[in-house]
């Protein structure tokens, strides 16, 4: 790895901080809170999973700067190079006044003990800056990520739902959020070349794909870091030393979308929020899955690849994504390849990626005429929680016949995997009830799940059967709408 000297520097509150020396692996909640003594950021639970520490981070995207709420508590500080950083100190009026989020949580009653607060008060701003008038459905989702436990929900939804009546403040508007100088700000921290930090463990943050491929395949030993939703817990939780890590999130070929040639290609570092925006908007049925995922400041973080190549046997989006029969693009120094998703997990967290190799891209087939495409989890909360069992489905009718059926579990084996009997049990048979019952039986061929603090395998094994039988009522009648909404947010 390049013995290159540089510094880490971002935006804050209208200046450029610059972090010289700092281990890559600092949270930049660690670097906010003991470094800059920015006590406002809480740490509560250093996963991810409760928002005490959520700040916004401000991004230019074309001729506009996008803002999204992140968990500093689980971001590595090189990570912030070349973007603003927003915490809860950042909003305070030019003359000490209140932010109309703020002012909406006094107002509202919506804090008591205040520890949760300033996370809440940072991803209602987020919602502020996006949405001028936002439903309370869309309150409720910005706050899936945080956690209080003393005051209750109800309050701190109705500050969110009230946050737009108040003035337009002096500071934070959306109005200055997009002001030309902050632009110029972030224009000026734009590098020409990649970010080297020659610290302990290294760092480095190519900005080609040729580039991030040389230097994989040059150093094999070290660990890609995308969105980092991952492997942030593994030094918060796991106090892992980490080895030279190679970072992926300013490599312009793998932020992009695109569809083409009948499939959507996910780059590696695009965010999950964006990669589920381009799926939803071609799978609508798969909105749920999308906001069942993490959490909006998981989401802005962690990607769609980081998903696919932690290779965990309860990520969420491999059982639709086989089930869809989609794809994943290896690249390894010049040389790339093409394997199906369905190939490409070996065994307990083990992937077919060789020494060297990253995914670049996800690619997902488009929706077909006749298909019946679904995914359901099933954990113990509806946010923000891991699932027992979570399944994918995409079956193909011909009249009153089931053509092909693609079935893949979560949850229900060492890794995310097909359900072969029970595909074939499916296929040529009537499209009937009494098919997928007797279908349902061979999950038990197909799968020997364990025990473990989420569920028993006897529980695992009727939920996906339960699953599949979900999936025929939803779907045994275009023209009658049975969908079985645990929560009918959207309708709130
Ligand atoms: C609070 C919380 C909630 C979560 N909720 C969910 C959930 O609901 N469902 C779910 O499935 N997961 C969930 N996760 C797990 C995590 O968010 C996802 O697995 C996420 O998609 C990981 O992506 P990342 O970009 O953050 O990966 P990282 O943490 O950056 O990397 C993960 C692993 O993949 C490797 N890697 C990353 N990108 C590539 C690549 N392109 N090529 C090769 N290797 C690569 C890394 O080296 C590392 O080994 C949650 C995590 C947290 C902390
Ligand atoms: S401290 Fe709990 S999400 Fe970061
Ligand atoms: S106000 Fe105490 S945890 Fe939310």
């Amino acid at each position: 790895m390049s013995g290159a000297c540089d510094s880490i520097r971002f935006v804050l509150d209208g200046r450029v901080v610059e972090a010289r020396d700092a281990a890559p692996t600092t949270t930049l909640l660690q670097y906010l809170r003991e470094t800059l003594g920015r006590t406002g950021t809480k740490e509560g639970c250093a996963e991810g999973d409760c928002g005490a520490c959520t700040v916004i981070l401000g991004e230019l995207d074309g001729e506009r700067i996008a803002y999204r709420p992140v968990n500093s508590c689980i971001r590595f500080l090189p990570t912030v190079d070349g973007k603003s950083v927003i915490t809860v100190e950042s909003l305070r009026g030019p003359d000490g006044s209140l932010h109309p989020v703020q002012r909406a949580m006094l107002d509202y009653h919506a804090s008591q003990c205040g520890f949760c607060t300033p996370g809440f008060v940072m991803s209602l701003f987020g919602l502020y800056l996006d949405a001028p008038r936002p439903r309370r459905a869309e309150v409720i989702g910005a706050l899936s990520g945080n956690l209080c436990r003393c005051t209750g929900y109800r309050p701190i939804i109705d500050a969110g739902c009230c946050m737009a009546d108040y003035p337009e403040p002096l500071a934070w508007s959306r109005r200055d959020a997009q002001s030309g100088e902050r632009r110029a700000l972030l224009d000026s921290l734009r590098r020409g070349a990649a970010l080297a930090l020659a610290t302990e463990p290294g760092y480095h943050a190519p900005m080609s794909l040729d580039e991030l491929a040389r230097l994989y395949e040059a150093a094999p030993h070290s660990l890609l870091l995308a969105g980092g939703t991952d492997v942030g817990l593994w030094v918060t939780k796991q106090l892992r030393e980490l080895p030279p890590l190679i970072y992926l999130g300013e490599v312009a070929e793998l932020k992009r979308v695109r569809e083409a040639d009948g499939i959507i290609g996910i780059g590696a570092a695009v965010a999950l929020t964006d990669a589920f925006a381009a799926i939803v908007a071609r799978y609508p049925m798969l909105a749920e899955l999308a906001e069942r995922f993490g959490s909006p400041p998981i989401r802005n973080s962690g990607t769609l690849c980081g998903n696919l190549a932690n290779g965990s046997p309860i990520g969420d989006v491999m059982p639709v994504l086989i089930a869809l029969g989609a794809s994943v693009l290896l690249r390894r120094g010049g040389a790339t390849r093409e394997m199906a998703l369905d190939e490409f997990y070996a065994g307990y967290r083990k992937t077919a990626l060789a020494p060297g190799e990253l995914v670049a891209e996800a690619r997902i087939p488009v929706p077909r005429p006749g298909r019946l495409v679904a995914s359901y989890k099933v954990g113990k909360r509806f946010d923000q929680d891991i699932s027992a069992v979570c399944g994918g489905y995409a079956i193909e009718l011909r009249g009153g016949t089931i053509a092909s059926a693609r079935i893949a579990y979560g949850g229900m084996a060492a890794v995310p995997q097909r359900a072969r009997r029970t595909e074939a049990a499916l296929a040529g048979r009537p499209w009937s009830e009494a098919t997928m019952a007797s279908a349902a039986e061979a999950l038990a061929l197909d799968f020997r799940p364990i025990t473990d603090m989420r569920a028993g395998n006897g529980y695992r094994l009727q939920v996906a059967g339960n699953l599949l039988r979900r999936f025929y009522l939803e779907h045994r009648d275009p023209e009658a709408p049975s969908r079985i909404g645990v929560f009918a947010r959207t309708a709130a």
